[in-house]
């Protein structure tokens, strides 16, 4: 099986290879000059088993162009089996239309990856898992022992883990029972049109306590400051913010910085500045395991 660490993923993809003790074979790309992209594999591909590794995260429709045609190029040229590796899955928070006559992304997305051919998917901590289902055959797995471990390290006083929505009450739950303590959550609604949140305590014991806001993404960074405020306000000793994928668009690190937040850790399935724990042994395994 050879592992094949694309544009997005070259340092992830690299890691996960040595962890899973796996060759690698070189993607070669350039932008041409109207800005379309041309890659090619380094070797041939033909009867090898192939993963490509590519996260989708911003730009995303790039990324997930890059994708496409390596998939589509390594079918064509005989690959046995062509898996992918997307630790962020874009477009997968658009799993219905929330309005009128909106695009159903993801769906979208999983019928292009199947059109090339695609013959398995493995992402991590996807939005909606039940969003996936029919398409094509994806295995989500989850960097939340990853990000617990971590957070052990850390020596926290009483910690108390903290859903900032309903959706994520299992992140909170399942994060509590690795750096112990109890959880809580917070109710939210946001407006569809102006994004806008508000968000209400519903359980959690967090005075005199280190707190740990867990999401699966961070993106405008509201969610998360305005959790990490209200824990603040009901006594929390320290804030930590914790989520799988940030995509930290425009100023939520500073927006969450300025909530009060302590320090704010993540994975490296999105490069960032806070990607302190990576996925690769996650991937690694899971590559070992199912191949
Ligand atoms: C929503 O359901 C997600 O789990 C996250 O809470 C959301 O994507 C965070 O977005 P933002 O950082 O823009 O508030």
């Amino acid at each position: 099986m050879l592992v094949v660490p694309a544009p997005a993923s070259l340092e992830l993809g690299s890691k996960v290879a040595n962890l899973a003790g796996l060759d690698t074979l070189e993607v070669k790309w350039k932008r041409f000059p109207d800005g379309e992209c041309c890659l090619s594999f380094a070797g041939e591909v033909r009867d090898q088993e192939l993963v490509l590794i590519q996260s989708t995260y911003p730009p995303q429709d790039t990324h997930l162009m890059q994708l496409l045609l390596l998939v589509d190029a390594a079918v064509t040229q005989g690959a046995r089996r062509v898996s992918a590796v997307v630790p962020y899955l874009a477009y997968a928070r658009q799993d219905k239309p929330f309005r009128p006559y909106e695009t159903v992304s993801i769906k979208t997305v999983l019928k292009l990856l199947a059109s090339c051919k695609l013959a398995n998917l493995i992402t991590v901590d996807v939005h909606e898992p039940e969003a996936l289902n029919n398409e094509i055959t994806v295995l989500n797995v989850s960097a939340i022992g990853l990000l617990g471990e971590y957070l052990k390290t850390l020596n926290l006083k009483k910690p108390v883990s903290f859903a900032p929505d309903k959706r994520a009450k299992g992140m909170a739950d399942a994060l509590s029972r690795i750096v112990g303590g109890p959880a809580g959550w917070f109710s939210k609604i946001r407006d569809k049109a102006s994004g806008e949140i508000q968000m209400q305590w519903e359980s959690g014991d967090v005075s005199d306590r280190d707190a740990i806001v867990i999401d699966d993404i961070i993106s405008s960074g509201k969610t998360t400051a305005q959790a990490v405020k209200a824990l603040k306000e009901l006594g929390a000793k320290r804030v930590y913010s914790v989520c799988v994928h940030a995509l930290l668009a425009n100023d939520a690190y500073d927006r969450i910085k300025k909530s009060g937040a302590t320090e704010m850790i993540a994975t490296d399935t999105i490069p960032s500045k806070v990607s302190t724990v990576s996925v690769a042994p996650v991937l690694a395994k899971t590559l070992k395991s199912q191949f």
